[in-house]
């Protein structure tokens, strides 16, 4: 009968989702932020964003204002804008990479340029490689690729283990790419150890693997100068280098950047069109314009010095009232410190009772786990976004929560 053809559909029987986009899952960092928004007055060290008391708004809106006034095609469609690569490239040199505008291709942030790369080397079912604790963007840019995943160990003190690196190319096929953090590595806080760049890239070199080099947090060294200079400032065939405007402005503006063989710009051109029609065009005339102003060295500048005081203030609150309890690394760029409590400790069951008792949040160790649960006795602590005065009280919580947790 009619009506029961007409029958309401259950929810099951609605639209679902592929199975490929169902494997994206971010469950852990959700429950923990879940739990942050029903604890008014938690100190939040989870979440690893960049200073908003820092960001240039006074700046950004003289400049925003000057542009709609002057210039309708910011809001336009439009290619993308040239001058803002002639000064990616000088921004380059100050990373010491000497790049050409022809390879400085603009995206809407790094994690859209992660994912362009991705998909210009992946195959469906093939093979990629990154370390086994990770930043959780480069996992989900994955996943629905389904890929079979060769996962490298870190030294929290010297970055990846270039020599087990080595041994699985000698032994493997090569990959379609090896994604790296060279410096303030997201979650782990260690850069690269110098010595380890020129090596891990003579093997990409040997063994035909692309390297995509994330550089989110390079500008961001802690001092005055950084050590060593990014992978792509060894060889401009095989490192792909992914920048972003998100920690040295602003994450809302949606801007970032890749570096790569010229070759390669058209086929990425290609797939960013169909993913956002080229923008976004207002973004990337403002910032342009904004740099036109001469004010970014200055504004990086402070925005260093200030992270430097946060972390050393993390540094220190950590020594204050966590020596004995954990060990922990010293970053010397970017926004964490990774922190590692005795084995067997389970930071997921513990955040729970950090956050409802002792109203303090941090991301524990497995949320950044690839293919496994190996980082369960660790946590990430972000410290940019926090006041000294903050960082302190909210290592001190913490600190009583680990506590209470082995008494
Ligand atoms: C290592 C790393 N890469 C990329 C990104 C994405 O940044 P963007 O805002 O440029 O997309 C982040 C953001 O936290 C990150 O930590």
């Amino acid at each position: 009968m009619a009506s029961e053809t007409l029958a309401p559909p259950t929810a099951a029987a609605g639209p679902q989702p592929a199975r490929t986009a169902k494997a994206v899952s971010q469950s852990m960092l959700r429950e923990v932020f879940g739990l942050v928004a029903a604890s008014p007055g938690t100190i939040n060290l989870a979440v690893g964003l960049p200073a908003e008391d820092l960001f240039p708004t006074a700046e950004l809106a003289e400049v925003s204002a000057r542009l709609l006034a002057a210039d309708r095609r910011s809001l336009q469609y439009g290619i993308p804008y040239q001058p803002l690569k002639a000064q990616v490239v000088d921004l380059m040199a100050r990373r010491g990479v000497a790049c050409r505008e022809e390879q400085v291709f603009l995206t809407s942030g790094s994690q859209q340029g992660m994912d362009l790369l991705v998909r210009l080397f992946l195959e469906p079912g093939g093979t990629a490689m990154f370390e086994r604790v990770v930043y959780d963007g480069i996992q989900m840019a994955v996943k629905r690729l389904e890929p079979r995943l060769l996962l490298m160990p870190t030294n929290v003190h010297t970055g990846l283990d270039v020599d087990s690196v080595a041994e699985v190319l000698a032994a493997e096929a090569p990959p379609a790419f090896l994604y790296v953090i060279t410096d303030g590595h997201n979650p782990l806080g260690v850069s690269l150890a110098p010595e380890k760049r020129p090596q891990l890239v003579d093997l990409a070199r040997r063994h035909r693997v692309p390297i995509l080099e994330d550089d989110a947090y390079g500008f961001l060294y802690c001092e005055d100068s950084p050590a060593a200079p990014p992978l792509r400032a060894f060889d401009e065939q095989w490192v792909c280098y992914l920048g972003t405007f998100s920690k040295i402005l602003a994450p809302g503006l949606r801007a970032g950047w890749v570096v790569v063989p010229e070759e390669l710009v058209g086929p990425l051109a290609a797939l960013k069109h169909s993913a956002d029609l080229d923008t976004p065009s207002f973004s990337h005339r403002l910032i342009s314009a904004f740099i036109e102003t001469g004010a970014l060295p200055a504004h990086l500048a402070r925005v260093r010095a200030e992270y430097r005081r946060r972390r050393d203030a993390m540094l220190g609150a950590l020594e204050r009232h966590l020596a004995g309890l954990a060990t922990w690394n010293h970053p010397t760029a970017g926004m964490f410190v990774w922190v590692e409590l005795p084995a067997g400790t389970d930071t997921f069951q513990l955040v729970r009772t950090a956050i409802t008792e002792e109203r303090v949040a941090y991301s524990p160790g497995d949320a950044f786990a690839a293919g496994g649960s190996h980082a369960r006795h660790c946590m990430r602590l972000a410290f940019a976004n926090h006041t000294p005065e903050q960082i302190d009280e909210g290592v001190a919580r913490l600190a009583r929560a680990v506590a209470r947790a082995f008494s």
